[in-house]
């Protein structure tokens, strides 16, 4: 699995948090709880309204000695709407029909997008920053602000989340950089084969969301999964979590659970072989939880 590591040069752990749908205090309490755990790539986004909760922790755990901001991976993302205004403003941005779009400029909206998130989190940097969906007519010009934005300093690591091979081929088209992650689905049931495999040629890292919802929903049963569960003596959602990690991808398990957040890190003592891999993969159904794309489900 590709690499990445947090601001004070460590390599950070081939599984990450999910967050959503925490705030305030709550998330306060799980990042801290995932962090002590061993967890440090925490991923939001600008309307999961969590951000600030995330720099509430932050906030805490410098000032109690245990971590600093240079020892976390802090990920958010460049929505369509903004969960800092109360207003319903889905679509506002990075729609042509909408008149906010016309009285400014793609870099404007990104540029303060960005410091909303900076001043949410509490943080001079992001790890970081993801573009949510491949907004039609839009997606390549915020992908040349993102571009500067990390020859800035500002952010570390630049990506995307919900794109396909075409997407990406476009921004490599339009400016010789790919992107250094994409978070999108994948699961058992809908294993993503020939994405992985691109974002692999262009050295980007697939992070996996919502890597345990086809288990919490019943469309995975445990059944198939018995035998490895016993060999490992692992659950079923470590032996989901753990084929990601042997594909080579990221998975970023979010849980309010306190035993589940250990149980979901507790994956990186044990490694399955080709065959139990394939196995897995064997699972699929090509099924697609989400719509990656509400705006442009064609392109
Ligand atoms: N980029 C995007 O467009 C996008 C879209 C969706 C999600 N995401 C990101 O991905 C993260 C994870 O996705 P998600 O929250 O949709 O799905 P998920 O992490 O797969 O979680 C699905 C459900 O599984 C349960 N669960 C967690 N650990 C478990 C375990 N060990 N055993 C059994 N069940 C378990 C959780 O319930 P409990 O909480 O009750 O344990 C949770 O509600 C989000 O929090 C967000 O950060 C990104």
């Amino acid at each position: 699995m590709k690499k990445l590591t947090t601001k004070n040069g460590k390599s950070i752990p081939p599984i990450g948090l999910g967050t959503f749908p925490f705030e305030g205090r709550v998330m306060a309490n799980v990042v801290k709880s995932a962090v002590e755990l061993g967890y440090r790539l925490i991923d939001t986004a600008d309307d999961y309204r969590g951000e600030s909760g995330i720099g509430l922790a932050i906030k805490e755990m410098q000032a109690e000695g245990d971590y600093k901001r240079g020892d976390l991976f802090i990920q958010t993302k460049i929505s369509d709407n903004n969960a800092h205004v109360d207003e319903p403003l889905s679509g506002v941005f990075f729609n042509p029909k909408s008149k906010f779009m016309q009285r400014h400029t793609v870099e404007e909206i990104v540029r303060e997008k960005v410091e909303t998130s900076l001043s949410e989190l509490g943080t001079n940097y992001l790890d970081s920053l993801l573009i949510h969906y491949p907004f039609p007519e839009y997606f390549v010009d915020i992908w040349k602000v993102m571009i500067e934005l990390k020859k800035e300093g500002l952010v570390r690591y630049i990506g995307v989340s919900n794109f396909h091979e075409r997407h990406i081929e476009m921004l490599i088209k339009e400016t010789k950089e790919a992107p250094e992650i994409n978070e999108c689905y994948a699961s058992p049931i809908g294993i993503k084969k020939r994405l992985i495999e691109y974002c692999d040629s262009c050295n980007c890292l697939f992070m996996t969301y919502s890597p345990l919802m086809d288990l919490a929903s019943g469309r995975i049963t445990e059944e198939p999964l018995t035998s490895m569960m016993a060999k490992y003596k692992k659950s079923a959602a470590q032996i989901i979590l753990r084929w990601n990690i042997e594909r080579g991808c990221m998975p970023l398990p979010k849980t309010q659970t306190p035993k589940r957040l250990k149980e979901n890190f507790d994956v990186l003592d044990f490694s399955m072989d080709e065959k139990e891999v394939a196995y897995i993969s064997s699972l699929n159904i090509d099924y697609q939880y989400l719509v990656e794309s509400k705006i442009c489900p064609g392109i």
